[in-house]
């Protein structure tokens, strides 16, 4: 089997890729940050100042789960994950669970996932579906009034970094979809590849901000650009 076949890959996801199973994005023309101020539902400030209105917009974004279905792009990468022969860890920026719905596994969820809540009293993490609230108590330590959604916040560490770099510094290929580049930690990691000596891939409908650092940058749709990458990667092409 040659390097090619069993080179590991890093894949890093952003919002795009499941923008067109109506997922919203944060930066697109019209997308969450253009109507919502990211301080009032984003920051733990913001969810100090109005817990309430915090969690209606993630039991929203939660509720809106139920509507929507991984599209070709996760699928891609869940074939992907079966099919190849190296390591694929994905890393997503998303908070869907639309990865794990289209057959992808042990998905790092820098960011956290809307399917969990997490209690500030005792630091508990455990599935949840349906709505929030103040009122909310912890399956845990019962104390009520500390549950919020376990996102994590601008101000707050994204989660698992120390096995995100183990595995990004270890990968032969790094590979970014669905961002804008716009956020760190995870805009960073296309600079560290590099550095790294990395081949360094991009997969988004335009060029993101970080752009130029990429060994080779293809524009267009994540449901068409994913597969054909899929495709043509578990072929021994790319
Ligand atoms: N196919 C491919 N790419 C797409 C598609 C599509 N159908 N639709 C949109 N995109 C691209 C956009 O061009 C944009 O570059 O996806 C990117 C989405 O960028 P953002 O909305 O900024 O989302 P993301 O990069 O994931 O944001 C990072 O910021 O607000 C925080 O925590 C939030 O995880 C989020 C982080
Ligand atoms: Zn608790």
């Amino acid at each position: 089997m040659s390097k090619r076949d069993s080179a590991s890959l890093f894949i890093l996801t952003g919002a795009g890729i499941s923008a067109e199973s109506g997922v919203e994005t944060f930066r697109d023309k019209g997308g969450i940050w253009s109507r919502v101020r990211l301080e009032d539902v984003a920051t733990p400030e913001g969810f100090a100042r109005d817990p309430a209105a915090v969690h209606a917009f993630y039991n929203a974004r939660r509720a809106g789960l139920a509507g929507v279905q991984p599209n070709p792009a996760h699928l891609a990468l869940a074939r992907l994950q079966r099919d190849h022969p190296g390591a694929v860890t994905i890393v997503t920026q998303n908070i869907d669970d639309l990865h794990e719905r289209a057959g992808s596994r042990s998905v790092i969820h820098m960011h956290g996932e809307l399917t969990k809540a997490l209690c500030g009293a005792c630091g508990d993490r455990s599935p949840f579906a349906g709505d929030l609230a103040i009122s909310s108590t912890c399956a845990a330590c019962a104390t009520s009034g500390q549950v919020r959604p376990d996102v994590v916040w601008f101000g707050e560490m994204p989660y698992h970094m120390d096995v995100i770099e183990e595995r990004l510094l270890a990968a032969d290929l790094f590979l970014s979809i669905g961002t804008s580049g716009a956020v760190y930690p995870a805009a960073g990691f296309v600079a560290e590849a590099r550095a790294a000596g990395i081949r360094t891939i991009e997969l988004n409908l335009e060029p993101s901000e970080g752009t130029l650092l990429f060994d080779e940058a293809r524009h267009g749709l994540a449901s068409d650009l994913v597969p054909a990458f899929v495709e043509a990667l578990l072929r021994g092409a790319r």
